[in-house]
């Protein structure tokens, strides 16, 4: 069993490829043996890690009408990239709202219709997307964070609908809680480490190989029969909701 994931040779694409969770999902592709670009706005980690790596705005679609061009032949193309910005709904800002519905939101549409073409023309393609458990349980004071997440997850199944017949598969991972540069002043915060960790059933937050494990497995021809589909990756948290109901002789 050499190859059982089948990625040698195959060319991926993984926005966000810089940091966190993109860049762990970049490298575990490259392991497995793809040809692995890491799209980011600041890709000096990529770099760093020995990624092949192109500077791009998700958000700015001639900047990634530009990237698919340079880059041309596309199998897969992972979409982490992505932002949080706080303020409950009565406060965000407008600005605030549209510049994070862009990124993660819009910029996922164009970097998944950007490359679709290519992959159409060779009959097969995998489009994973990075969405969150916020996307199904809304999460306060994040501004736009779960609506644009809830609204990727029926775009992901959308896109799956309409590239399906194409040969082109679209699926969501949604994790739980993550360590991450996008988080990790969360867990500076004395005891949030701890309190997290046993919030969770496995008994720990994720790190980021955790969740790039899920996606190099949905990139790859093993889930070739999984598309439109959410894989919630949270090491159990969303089940633990009866687990906050006193229950007295049961507990
Ligand atoms: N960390 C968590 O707990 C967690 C949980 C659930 C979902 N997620 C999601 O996982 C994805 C990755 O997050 P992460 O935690 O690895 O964050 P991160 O901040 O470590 O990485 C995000 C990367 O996206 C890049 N980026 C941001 N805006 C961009 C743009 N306009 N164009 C190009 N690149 C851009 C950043 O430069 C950064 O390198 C995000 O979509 C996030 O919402 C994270």
């Amino acid at each position: 069993m050499s190859d059982w994931l089948g990625l040698a040779g195959r060319h991926a694409v993984v926005t966000g490829g810089g940091s966190g969770i993109g860049l762990a999902a970049a490298l575990a592709l490259a392991a497995a043996g793809a040809e692995v670009v890491a799209v980011d706005r600041d890709t000096a980690g990529a770099v760093s890690a020995g990624l092949r790596a192109e500077t791009c705005d998700i958000s700015n679609e001639s900047d990634v009408l530009s990237l698919a061009e340079r880059i041309g032949h596309c199998d897969i193309v992972v979409n982490t990239a992505g932002i949080i910005r706080p303020g409950s709904l009565s406060d965000v800002s407008l600005t605030d709202w549209n510049a994070l519905i862009a990124v993660n939101l819009t910029g996922y549409l164009l970097v998944s219709r950007a490359f679709a073409p290519a992959m159409a023309a060779r009959g097969s393609g995998s489009l994973v997307h990075v969405a969150s458990i916020s996307g199904t349980h809304a999460q306060a004071n994040s501004g736009a964070y779960s609506a644009s997440k809830a609204a990727l997850i029926a775009m992901s199944q959308q896109l799956a609908l309409e590239l399906g017949p194409q040969g082109i598969r679209s699926n969501t991972v949604s994790p739980g809680m993550v360590r991450t540069p996008m988080t990790e002043e969360y867990y500076r915060a004395p005891g949030v480490a701890e309190r997290r960790d046993k919030a969770v059933p496995v008994g720990r937050v994720a790190t980021p190989d955790d969740i790039a494990d899920v996606i190099v497995f949905l990139a790859s021809d093993r889930a070739r029969y999984v598309s439109g589909a959410d894989v919630v990756a949270d090491g159990g948290f969303t089940t633990t909701l009866m687990s906050w109901v006193p229950r007295p002789g049961f507990e």
